[in-house]
């Protein structure tokens, strides 16, 4: 091998080398770089039913399972998306799941997509992830043609409330729900 290819070769190597080293360290914003946020696939139900359960606990496991199954079946009319979360190491940390609602609350277009489950596991609170899920969202609404992103709360979540509008959100109005037999 002449002085030139063995130049080559060693350069080669060497930029493949600080590739990888470079994957090694957590980045210095905190290793927000490091979440992946992806449409979920049907190998994500066992992850996502988990994190359904945490989000809605009242539901039960199998009403979760149901719903999952329907999303993947392409039986569900809502949601309409899903996306997942997954932290450095390839685990699901968090879910979102949208749709596209003909009216919302403070809205005035008739397509608004709608942030209808909004969820992130405990112990990955507080670093971004919450905040790379609702920016794939807003893609996912621009994508669909919406011009408007909505979203709602329980009255007493004010964790949840100052997320959003610390994520840019704005309040519109504040709902009590009833209901009877018939
Ligand atoms: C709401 C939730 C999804 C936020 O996820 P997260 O990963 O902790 O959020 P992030 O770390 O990306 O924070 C996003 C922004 O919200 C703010 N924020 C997050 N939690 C907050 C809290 N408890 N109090 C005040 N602000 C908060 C952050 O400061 C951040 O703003 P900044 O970047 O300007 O500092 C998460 O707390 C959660 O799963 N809560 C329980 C379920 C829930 O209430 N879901 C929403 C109802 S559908």
């Amino acid at each position: 091998m002449d002085t030139r290819s063995l130049l080559q070769r060693i350069s080669e190597f060497m930029a493949v080398f600080f590739e990888r080293l470079s994957d090694l360290f957590v980045p210095s914003d905190g290793g927000i770089s490091m979440i992946i946020v992806r449409p979920a696939k049907p190998t994500d139900s066992g992850a996502w039913l988990q994190l359904r359960c945490g989000l809605w606990p009242d539901g039960s496991e199998a009403q979760h399972r149901e719903d999952i199954d329907r999303f993947f079946a392409g039986d569900a009319g809502e949601p309409r998306a899903i996306l997942l979360a997954e932290n450095g190491a390839g685990c699901p940390v968090g879910f979102a799941e949208l749709s596209i609602r003909a009216y919302a609350e403070g809205c005035d277009s008739d397509r608004v997509a709608y942030l209808e489950g909004w969820f992130v596991a405990p112990t990955a609170r507080g670093s971004g992830v919450g905040r790379a899920l609702l920016a794939a969202a807003e893609e996912w609404g621009r994508a669909q043609g919406c011009r408007e992103f909505a979203s709602d709360v329980q009255s007493d979540n004010e964790a949840s409330a100052a997320a959003h509008r610390a994520l840019g959100f704005v309040e519109v109005g504040l709902v009590r729900c009833f209901r009877k037999d018939l």
